[in-house]
């Protein structure tokens, strides 16, 4: 891999846990600097890791099935995020299997459909808030809950919105907690759970009619590598984890309003240019925290950086500190969506939903979807449709996942 073959160094003290809950967002970056390098060894959670950032990193990180997420990441965050027979937890053809079923379902037609769902259930918040101050993250979570069930085919009737709102958005605010605020999510998570499990059940008995080109009918009708029918568990757990990043978009919503009403010289810029509007988007998701680092395990050996990787060993793969790095961004620190202007679309630097290939590997499949969403609000939050009142803005980024101190109060204009 490299030329150069280095030692990675390790980090100083014998147990780093509590300066990663310590330092959040920039337990990597700080560390990397001053061990000076792209890579160290820590114990976390209770065993060793190697940490790692870079375009270099992400590539070993993402590319060639050298990791799996098996026990990687701890179980209080395992729980909210994935589960038993997700699409994370699959490696090899079964994953690769599940993934096309995902990407079928995140297409450029079906994204499309999932926009204009989007827009439809803002215009209907927006015009139910009118005149009120409301907290955009909230806002947020019930629109996109909403286009994400009309999008997806669910029936109206079948679900109340506000709840499952609450429940899929405190499954990643609080995948990061431990003890009673965890385990209170993992209980709301168990009931949209046996609340999926009982649409598939449905859609399968045609007690429910869902369309054919609908995403929640092609999950009920998915099969795994081999043919056979997904078990009714493992589809209710893709239901939720087709819903559930749906509306985390919420935290990408709030980052923009962030930006612009930070940055005000955007809103005529975007308002008339959709491209405008992308660069801002993706400058949007690499500058604003959210997914601080993700945790693999290795699955057959290789070497990098002088260093054997045996089967079995952790690495955690820093996508903020990545998404910072000065090797592959200049000014980092700054928001300037003009660096995506003639961007090469390297897969590994801009890795806010993971590096390699999306179709082969574990990136995300629903990128192009949290794109199109986000843009498409930044142009419409150009149009002023609230103002922003005093509030406290600053982001702590030893909160993860963060948002602004107030959730980004707006007050929406009549
Ligand atoms: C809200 C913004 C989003 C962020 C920050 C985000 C972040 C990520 C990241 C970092 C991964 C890689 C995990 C890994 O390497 O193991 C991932 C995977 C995944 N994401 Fe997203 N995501 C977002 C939106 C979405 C959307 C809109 C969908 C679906 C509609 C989605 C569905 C998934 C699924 C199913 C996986 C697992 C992929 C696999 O294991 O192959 N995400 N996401």
């Amino acid at each position: 891999m490299s030329d150069t073959p280095t030692v990675i160094p390790r980090s100083p003290a014998p147990d780093d846990t509590l300066a990663f809950l310590k330092d959040g967002y920039l337990y990597g970056t700080r560390r990397f600097r001053k061990l000076d390098g792209d890579a160290f060894e820590a114990r976390l959670a209770g065993t060793r890791a190697v940490v790692m950032h870079g375009r270099e990193a992400a590539s070993v990180f993402y590319e060639d099935d050298r990791f799996s997420r098996e026990r990687a990441m701890p179980s209080s965050v395992q729980h909210l995020l994935q589960d038993e027979g997700s699409m994370q937890t699959l490696e090899g053809e079964p994953h690769r299997h599940r993934k096309s079923m995902f990407m079928r379902m995140l297409d450029e037609a079906s994204v499309a459909r999932l926009v204009e769902a989007f827009e439809r259930e803002w215009a209907r918040v927006r015009a139910e808030h009118a005149g009120h101050e409301v907290p955009l993250y909230d806002v947020g979570n019930l629109v996109l809950t909403r286009a994400a069930l009309a999008w997806s085919g669910v029936p109206a009737q079948r679900v109340d919105d506000r709840e499952l709102a609450g429940r899929l958005a405190a499954m990643v605010d609080a995948a990061s907690t431990i003890g009673p605020v965890n385990w209170a999510a993992r209980v709301r998570r168990r009931r949209a759970e046996d609340w999926a499990a009982e649409l598939v059940a449905d859609v399968r008995a045609a007690h429910v009619h869902a369309d054919p080109a609908s995403a929640i009918r092609t999950i009920a009708d998915g099969s795994d590598d081999h043919g056979a029918p997904l078990p009714e568990e493992v589809a209710a757990v893709e239901v939720l984890n087709l819903l559930r990043p749906i509306v985390a978009v919420s935290r990408f919503l709030v980052f923009t309003v962030h930006a612009m009403h930070t940055h005000p010289q955007w809103h005529a810029v975007v308002e008339s240019d959709a491209d405008a509007a992308t660069r801002v988007t993706n400058e949007v998701r690499r500058h604003y925290p959210f997914f601080p680092v993700i945790a693999g395990t290795v699955r057959r050996p290789f070497e990098w950086r002088g260093r054997e990787f045996e089967p079995g060993e952790r690495a955690i793969l820093d996508l903020y500190a990545t998404n910072h790095d000065p090797r592959s961004w200049d000014e980092p620190g700054r928001f300037l969506p003009e660096r995506f202007e003639g961007w090469d679309g390297d897969p590994n630097t801009l890795v806010p939903q993971g590096g390699g290939d999306a179709a082969t590997g574990h990136r995300c499949p629903g990128e192009a979807a949290t794109i199109a969403l986000t843009a498409r609000f930044a142009q419409l939050a150009a149009r002023r449709p609230f103002s922003v009142p005093d509030q406290d803005l600053r982001i702590s980024l030893r909160h993860i996942p963060a948002l602004p101190m107030d959730r980004m109060r707006v007050e929406m204009r009549p």
